[in-house]
Order: C-alpha cells, then sequence, then structure tokens
C-alpha cells in the first residue's frame, strides 16, 4: 500500500518507527508534514495540495495530530476521507479524544466505568460540585493540561474550592474529579489497534507523589490485562470512534475507570516497557483495513429525501414481539433492518426467520414516515441503545440458525 504519515515532527520516535515499520513490511510510506498540505475546495472535486504541489495517490494516511494543530490538522484528516482515502482515525475521532471533558462526556452514555467528573462554572456551584461527587479528596483537572501539569489532588473542600476559584480567576476551564483512592500513583496505558489491545503497560508513581506520567518521575512496565481491561479499553476505544487508541484507565474497586483516550498515543514508552513491536501492529492493522474507508451512513443513507436511520426499541405488549422479521410487516413498511441488539449480543443482518423479543434494538434503515410510528413520543432514557460489550464471540455474522 502506499502510506502516508501524517507528522509535523518527522524525528520523533513514534514516526521513525511507524516509518521503519510500514519500509520493512515492503509498503510506500511517506512522511508529510500536517502544516504543509493545502486544502482545496471545488464543486464534486476535494482536493489536495501538498507544499503547494498536486498530492499523489495514497491508500491510506496514519494521522499523529498534535494538540496545538488539531484544527488544521483535522482539517486535512477530513479532507482525506471526504476523498475516501483510508484512515484509522477520522477527525471526529481525533476531535472526540482531544479533550477530557469532551471524551468524558461521550463515554458517560454507556456501560463503561469513568471517574465521577462534574464541570460547573459558576463559583456559586463548585461547592455543590464537590459534594455531589462524594466529596474531598478531589482531584481538580486543567482541561488543557498534559503530563501532569494542571493535576491537582485538593485534601479538603476548603483548599479545593480556593484552587478551583484561584484557577478560575486566571480563565482555566477545570474538572472536579473524584479521587480514585485505590488507585493512587498507578494507571494502565493500554495500545489499541483495532479490536484489540496490542500492548498495555502499568505506570508507577515515584515516593509518595499521585501522578503516575512517566514525566513526574514514574517508571512503567509490562502488564497482561484482565479480559475486563482489555475489553473495557477496546469499547472506549470505538465509541470514541478510534482504531488507534492509547486508553489511560485507573485501577478502581470496581474495576477499570476510563481516564482518557489519546488519538496520537507515543510509542516509545510503550514499546520500551513491553518490548512488542506496536508500530509493526499498526501498520498490518492499516494494511488489512485499506479497502475500507469510513463511511458516514447517516450522511450516505439519507440522501434519498425522506429516508434515513433510527433505532427502534421494541416495547414489551409490541405485536411485533413473538412475529418473525418477515411477519413483522416492517418490510411492507419500507424498513430494513441493518442489525438487532439482543442484550449484550449484536446481530448483524438477521435473518427474516428471527423471531423478535421484547426488549430488542433494531438499527433500521428506512421510510421516515413509517418509522415515526414505531418510535415513542419521548425517548426515556432506559430505552436508549448502548453500545454493548462487544464481544467478538456474541457478535454473529450470517446466521445459521
Ligand atoms: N481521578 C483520579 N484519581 C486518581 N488518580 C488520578 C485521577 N486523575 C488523574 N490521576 C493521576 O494523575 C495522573 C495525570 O492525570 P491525567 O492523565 O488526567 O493528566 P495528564 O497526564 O496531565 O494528561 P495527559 O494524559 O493528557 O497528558 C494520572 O496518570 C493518574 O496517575
Ligand atoms: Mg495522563
Amino acid at each position: 500500500m502506499k502510506l502516508a504519515i501524517l507528522s509535523a515532527a518527522p524525528r520523533c520516535y513514534s514516526t521513525r518507527r511507524l516509518r521503519q515499520a510500514a519500509e520493512e513490511r515492503g509498503h510506500d510510506v511517506k512522511v508529510l508534514n500536517t502544516l504543509r498540505f493545502g486544502i482545496d475546495l471545488e464543486e464534486g472535486t476535494p482536493n489536495l495540495v501538498y507544499r503547494s504541489k498536486q498530492l499523489s495517490e495514497y491508500d491510506a494516511i496514519l494521522p499523529r495530530i498534535g494538540a496545538s494543530v488539531t484544527y488544521f490538522g483535522t482539517a486535512v484528516v477530513r479532507q482525506f476521507e471526504q476523498m475516501d482515502v483510508y484512515t484509522p482515525n477520522t477527525a471526529n475521532g481525533i476531535t472526540n479524544s482531544r479533550d477530557k471533558l469532551r471524551s468524558l462526556q461521550i463515554l458517560s452514555r454507556h456501560d463503561i466505568g469513568i471517574p465521577h467528573t462534574t464541570f460547573v462554572r459558576d463559583r456559586k456551584d463548585v461547592l455543590p460540585a464537590i459534594e455531589r461527587i462524594g466529596g474531598a479528596p478531589v482531584i481538580i483537572k486543567i482541561l488543557e493540561g498534559t503530563q501532569g501539569v494542571g493535576v491537582i489532588l485538593a485534601d479538603n473542600t476548603k483548599i479545593a474550592e480556593a484552587i478551583i476559584e484561584t484557577l478560575q480567576t486566571a480563565k482555566q476551564n477545570v474538572l472536579i474529579q473524584q479521587f480514585v483512592k485505590e488507585s493512587r500513583g498507578r494507571d494502565i496505558r493500554a495500545f489499541v489497534v483495532g479490536d484489540r489491545v496490542v500492548a498495555a503497560m502499568r505506570r508507577t508513581a515515584q515516593g509518595d507523589e499521585f501522578r503516575s506520567n512517566v514525566h513526574r518521575g514514574g517508571s512503567a512496565d509490562l502488564v497482561e490485562l484482565s479480559p475486563e481491561y482489555e475489553e473495557t479499553a477496546v469499547r472506549a476505544a470505538q465509541i470514541m470512534g478510534l482504531r488507534m487508541a492509547g486508553v489511560d484507565m485507573l485501577e478502581g474497586k470496581d474495576g477499570p475507570r476510563i481516564m482518557e483516550v489519546n488519538s496520537s498515543p507515543g510509542l516509545e514508552g510503550i514499546e520500551g516497557a513491553t518490548g512488542l513491536d506496536v508500530a509493526g501492529a499498526v501498520v498490518d492493522f492499516i494494511a488489512n483495513q485499506v479497502n475500507f474507508p469510513e463511511i458516514d451512513l447517516r450522511q450516505r443513507l439519507t440522501v434519498t429525501r425522506g429516508y434515513g436511520v433510527t433505532d427502534l426499541i421494541i416495547p414489551e405488549g409490541s405485536e411485533m414481539v413473538g412475529k418473525t422479521i418477515a411477519e413483522s410487516g416492517l418490510r411492507d413498511r419500507d424498513i430494513a433492518i441493518l442489525n438487532l441488539h439482543r442484550g449484550t449480543k449484536v446481530i448483524s443482518n438477521p435473518r427474516h426467520s428471527r423471531v423478535i423479543e421484547a426488549g430488542d434494538g433494531l438499527l433500521c434503515y428506512g421510510r421516515l414516515e413509517s418509522m415515526r410510528d414505531l418510535v415513542p413520543e419521548k425517548r426515556r432514557r432506559k430505552n436508549r441503545v448502548k453500545i454493548k460489550k462487544l464481544d467478538p464471540k456474541l457478535i454473529e455474522g450470517l446466521e445459521n440458525d
């Protein structure tokens, strides 16, 4: 394949390793400086120029977009997407994961562990916010912080309030977060590629420091993840829309708590700690997926006027319960079922002979008018279909019943 690594730091360890892994595998690889693209927009022909010259054709890109160039960098990635060039991480995925608040907001609607977190603006709301997350000790985080800078542990409520006020006066957005004390001085970094964790390490802080960042003197060691941690990391990446991600988790007493999902995870720390060929895993995955560029389904499926996608949840007592999909009458109403969620199972392309049960979630494509009658007036919280555990053993393809 012809691969472009988008990076503003061609000489850094991660970029060098990725290029080397691609070369070793016989791919044609170039490192292109993200900041030297020009995005040309004209009717019907999304185009890119590089160093002011027409860009040649690529099969795939591997974006390594730093936090300081998010806006321009994601615009370049989005343009590649318009040109149907494969990218493991889409512009949307990168944007979703870029700040700690946004990623926790997106994760919070799923059954996935996160530390209880709150975000308020008015002084009057600070004290009640601290109380809502269980009182001191609490973690206070500046939204834009990295490498442990701007992460503070406040032992009591008075101090917490004072710190938050000071930071807000300095025009900083701050998150107030439950201190996961069982995990004090420890966290896990799982490197997710596609639907598996290819390497994981535990970072341990030095002395009585509570932050385990390597930049704060922490050490990193290979760790064998339990299936629970592995699955949580993979799901977090999937929910964010990332096929390559560094997922940071605290080890809470009730299991993993996601702190953050990074879209350009570094390779040096993890390859150093684990001795594994992470760069090779990334390149192999891209080579494998290159013919399946991301499709914005909603955009593609709603081009016909009056058609759209929706989740239908079959309520108890629905006339469809106990009927097969063929008998349900959905097809006659011009509605097709793309997949069916049942408990923790996802059944893709369900057969017409499949019997519908109460509580099933049907991802449907069809005529909006027909689907409108089937969607309850106001969706209630408990009716939402969540992205359930995606245990490969539970994902059925062609049904053989
Ligand atoms: N809620 C928490 N409970 C316990 N420890 C925490 C919590 N949040 C953060 N920590 C500790 O502080 C460290 C730094 O926090 P975090 O990763 O959120 O910020 P950062 O490292 O500055 O940001 P980035 O990971 O984007 O560089 C974590 O690695 C962890 O050891
Ligand atoms: Mg961190």
